[in-house]
């Protein structure tokens, strides 16, 4: 029986409530609880979407920036980060101040109705959000109206582990461990929703499936150490 709803309005107002409050720990935890393998996965996800200098970016689900700010140390673009919740937005807005960057900037706002124009961004990124977001196929054609003909969307995710024996330990990890340690520091369902939101994110191939049904001409999945994270890139057609 699932502890959280997983689908619609009543998953929105969670969220958006969760990582309100959540953000003061947020960075830390991520970094802590993964022992820094998010950073390289962040890493691996940027070179793996191949952005070009004077490109259009939209992070889609910011979060506190740290995409927009991995690109931004190998790339001269100009970037959008949008999120749900505000506090997220906040953190991420001050860290572009103290890094004294002018070229990102970031708003409040909703993967499911983008304030943006149509056919007015080169690439879009989306990291550790899309699992949260309440509609998959709404936000999915949203990214395929703001993208530009010839433009590709980049999701980061986690999956389900190919080899058995990983999937074991990282279910063990994932359950029972990282839970009781993040609720000596954050709000503890919030990581018990993790583990559970990852149970019920669709598999690989269907994820594949709705990025070509939202009329991207071709998707591409891969893999990151044992599959536990996955990056999926849907490319829209040039014309
Ligand atoms: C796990 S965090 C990921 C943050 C960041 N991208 C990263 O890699 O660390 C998920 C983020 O998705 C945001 N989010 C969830 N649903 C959203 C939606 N419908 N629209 C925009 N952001 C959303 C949350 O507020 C949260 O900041």
């Amino acid at each position: 029986m699932p502890e959280f709803t997983h689908t619609g309005d009543e998953k929105k107002e969670f969220v958006r409530k969760m990582f309100d409050d959540i953000s003061p720990s947020y960075d830390f935890l991520n970094h802590f609880l993964s022992l820094g393998i998010d950073i390289y996965w962040r890493k691996k996800f940027i070179k793996k979407i191949e952005i070009q200098d004077g490109n259009t970016i939209l992070d889609v689900a910011c979060g506190t920036g740290d995409v927009g700010f991995q690109i931004l140390t190998k790339h001269s673009v100009s970037i959008t980060g949008i999120d749900l919740s505000p506090k997220m937005v906040e953190l991420a807005q001050g860290k572009a101040r103290g890094k004294k960057l002018d070229n990102i900037t970031f708003i409040e706002g909703d993967a499911e109705n983008l304030p943006l124009d149509d056919n007015s961004v080169d690439c879009l990124t989306i990291s550790y959000g899309f699992r949260n977001i309440s509609n998959y196929e709404t936000a999915l054609s949203e990214f395929y109206r703001v993208l530009k003909p010839g433009g590709k969307l980049g999701i980061l995710e986690f999956s389900k582990p190919k080899s058995k024996i990983i999937d074991i330990i990282f279910h063990l990890y994932f359950h029972h461990i990282l839970p009781r340690i993040a609720s000596f520091f954050s709000r503890s369902d919030a990581y018990r929703y993790l583990p559970e939101s990852v149970d019920f994110f669709p598999s690989r191939h269907d994820i594949c499936r709705k990025i070509i049904y939202s009329g991207f001409k071709r998707a591409e999945i891969h893999d990151l150490t044992f599959g536990i994270s996955t990056v999926f890139i849907g490319f829209k057609d040039e014309k």
